[in-house]
């Protein structure tokens, strides 16, 4: 297998309407791909759809949504294909974290984060795997993180949901080898988004953040590769490395003290020991 030929392809993006997703869109249309962009924010789906045809000539589709529930898969899929919008690609980037203490979480939003980062990606996954590997090239991209491969004190919600994507992600890319489908878990370290406004960080990262296009452009051309990886980080990589290497009980420790270390205004932890 070679480089991608996304111009007889139509890729499903969600979380388009800022950051990754938007930059994935831009990436993919350049590309040739004909896309479906899915979030929220309509406005915002919409002139990001008009720039795209207008630079590329590729048809573009929104969708304003909120994926946070059940069945988001299931039910995007049968108003696409009723629309005669068969997708042969799907990245499922929409997320978004809480950066806190534990004791300190909205419980309602922690379940909201569950049921968008972990649930509606499950779902939207099983909705078009069939067609994704019956496609000559399916595409599935699923954006994990850098904290999916350690505990996150403080992100302890998010970085769960990060584990969850980054091994769901690659077992179905051993289970989907030797279809016509590619699967990815994109691993990005920080990065210029929404993200940390969204979720109310006060961290600082400094000049440390990659922009979305660095991300995104490793991102698909990792896909690219004739034997291209379950898993690729993009950013930030010695943290991933460093997880592998120390014991879980230094790892967790060094996490949490790197946390509170980023935040001039942190919340006391729990324990000092
Ligand atoms: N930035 C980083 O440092 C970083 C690092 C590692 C991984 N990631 C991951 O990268 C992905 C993209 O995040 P980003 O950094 O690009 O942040 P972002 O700029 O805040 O983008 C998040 C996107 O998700 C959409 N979204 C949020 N809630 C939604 C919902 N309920 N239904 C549908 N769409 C929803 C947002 O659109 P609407 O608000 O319009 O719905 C937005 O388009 C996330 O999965 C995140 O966990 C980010």
């Amino acid at each position: 297998m070679s480089k991608i030929d996304y111009h007889r392809q139509t890729v499903i993006v969600t979380g388009a309407s800022s950051g990754l997703g938007a930059e994935f869109a831009r990436q993919l249309a350049r590309r040739g791909a004909n896309l479906v962009l899915v979030a929220r924010r309509a406005d915002r789906l919409q002139s990001l759809a008009a720039e795209l045809t207008r630079a590329h000539g590729v048809t573009v589709t929104t969708v304003a949504r909120d994926l946070g529930r059940p069945d988001a898969g299931r039910t995007l899929r049968t108003e696409l294909e009723s629309r005669g919008i068969h997708a042969t690609g799907l990245v499922n980037n929409a997320g978004f974290g809480t950066h806190d203490a534990f004791t300190a979480e909205d419980p309602d939003r922690l379940q909201s984060m569950i049921a968008l980062n972990v649930s509606a990606l499950v779902d939207l996954s099983h909705a078009y795997i069939d067609p994704l590997t019956s496609a000559d090239t399916g595409v599935l991209i699923n954006v994990a993180s850098l904290l999916g491969f350690q505990p996150t004190p403080y992100m302890s919600a998010y970085g769960a949901t990060k584990a969850f994507v980054l091994n769901f992600t690659e077992s179905l890319w051993e289970e989907t080898r030797g279809t016509g489908l590619r699967v990815l878990a994109v691993c990005p370290g920080a990065t210029r988004t929404e993200f940390y406004d969204v979720a109310g960080s006060s961290a600082d990262y400094g000049t440390k953040r990659a922009t979305p296009e660095q991300v995104v452009t490793i991102a698909l051309d990792t896909l690219d590769r004739r034997s291209a990886p379950p898993s690729v980080v993009t950013n930030g990589r010695s943290l991933a490395l460093l997880g592998r290497l120390l014991p879980r009980r230094s790892m967790v420790r060094l996490m949490g003290w790197m946390d509170r270390r980023q935040r001039p205004q942190h919340p006391v932890a729990l324990t000092n020991s």
